[in-house]
């Protein structure tokens, strides 16, 4: 596992697709708003951000209604995710990270990098019919916690399946582990979950424990992907710690000005976040109409099963102008995952799946 590991970044379609599908990004771009205040940003370009991130922290403060010390801001969230299990493993003898089986990548690089051993909890099987797959199951996690456990990092919704933990489900989670214990929910995509399927977020449960994190991104309904800012929201003092262990002037002025410009924009990112429901369902309907097993989940993609090795469907679709994540770093080797794209990009992508997944289904 530790080559696909190493390789996770590079795994992915040939560069140049003229529809790019395979990096769950914002196919809607970023808010007018903020790409003016990138204009305005670069032209202080030779200053240094502020390394606070003063402004920024204040005005996430406000948008999440909590004072500014329980925020700090990161490279992307997964800056802040990498910073949080080595701050939680840092001095351990023998540390432990936790995750469910498919969990985002980034938690087994940011164990590796901390010296910490990773486990990972079973979940169910691939899609089949039109049934999702890859459920989660709160007690085949809290199986695995031990002395030696220092974080346990939850994708709410996860990548690369979409699958959730429900708020009653999470809620028992966060109740069943130990104090000493850094739980970290990661909720990238919560903005394409809110309201379904008993999805709830952190704030939206209440929940309490004296080590909870809650990391949030710019990469995907706000469409900044490109500018790398993400924040976490948590208890002060864990958060102050926290804080003083990243790379000093981690966000970029161009970055910090955006994100501020996009949360003054809410029309946009609420139409960004229809505009992925609506290309979900659609993706998800048409292709189990192809009697492909689809898990929807809750995220901006769907992910695909082939029941065939992923390689050449991968290039099959690339031979159609449109690039989709093999899943080989998660131990995924028949599966691929496709982001939700612009209505006309969800088009080509089904019109090559005309081709290339009727093919794969005959062959299932
Ligand atoms: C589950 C999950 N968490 C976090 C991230 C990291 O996003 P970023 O570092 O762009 O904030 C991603 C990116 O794809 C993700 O899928």
């Amino acid at each position: 596992m530790s080559d696909q590991i190493a390789s996770a970044s590079a795994a992915g379609p040939p560069p140049g697709m003229a529809v790019r599908l395979s990096s769950n990004e914002s196919p809607f771009g970023p808010a007018p708003a903020a790409l003016e205040a990138i204009r305005r940003a670069a032209a202080e370009a030779h200053l240094y951000p502020d390394d606070q991130a003063t402004a920024l922290r204040e005005r996430l403060a406000a948008h999440e209604g909590v004072e500014a010390a329980r925020v700090a801001v990161g490279t992307g969230s997964a800056g802040l995710l990498m910073d949080a299990v080595a701050h939680a493993c840092h001095g351990a003898a023998a540390p432990g990270v936790l995750a469910f089986e498919q969990a985002f990548v980034v938690y087994r690089l940011a164990a590796r990098n901390a010296g910490a051993a990773y486990l990972e909890a079973p979940t169910a099987g691939p899609a089949s019919g039109d049934e999702d797959g890859y459920a989660r199951d709160v007690g085949a996690l809290l199986d695995l916690v031990d002395a030696d456990t220092r974080v346990v990092l939850i994708d709410n919704p996860g990548n690369p399946t979409g699958a959730h933990l429900t708020g009653e489900q999470l809620t028992a989670l966060v109740a069943g582990l130990p104090e000493d214990v850094t739980v970290v929910v990661d909720e990238a995509y919560h903005d394409f979950a809110t309201g379904q399927r008993g999805y709830a977020t952190v704030a939206e449960l209440g929940l309490a424990h004296p080590r909870l994190l809650v990391t949030r991104t710019f990469s995907k309904a706000h469409g900044l992907a490109g500018e790398r800012v993400g924040y976490v929201l948590g208890p002060p003092g864990l958060v102050a710690e926290l804080d003083a262990w990243r790379v000093r002037f981690n966000v970029t002025r161009t970055a910090q000005a955006a994100a501020i410009a996009s949360l003054d924009e809410p029309a946009h990112v609420a139409a960004c976040i229809r505009g992925t429901l609506e290309g979900r369902a659609r993706m998800a309907h048409h292709l189990r109409g192809l009697g492909v097993p689809v898990t929807e989940g809750l995220g901006n993609f769907v992910t695909v099963e082939l029941g065939e090795p992923a390689g050449p469907v991968v290039e099959a679709f690339a031979g159609h102008g449109v690039g989709v994540r093999p899943l080989a770093p998660y131990g995924m080797d028949e599966q691929i995952r496709v982001s939700v794209g612009t209505p006309s990009e969800v088009g080509a992508f089904l019109a090559a799946a005309d081709e290339v997944l009727a093919e794969v289904a005959s062959r299932r």
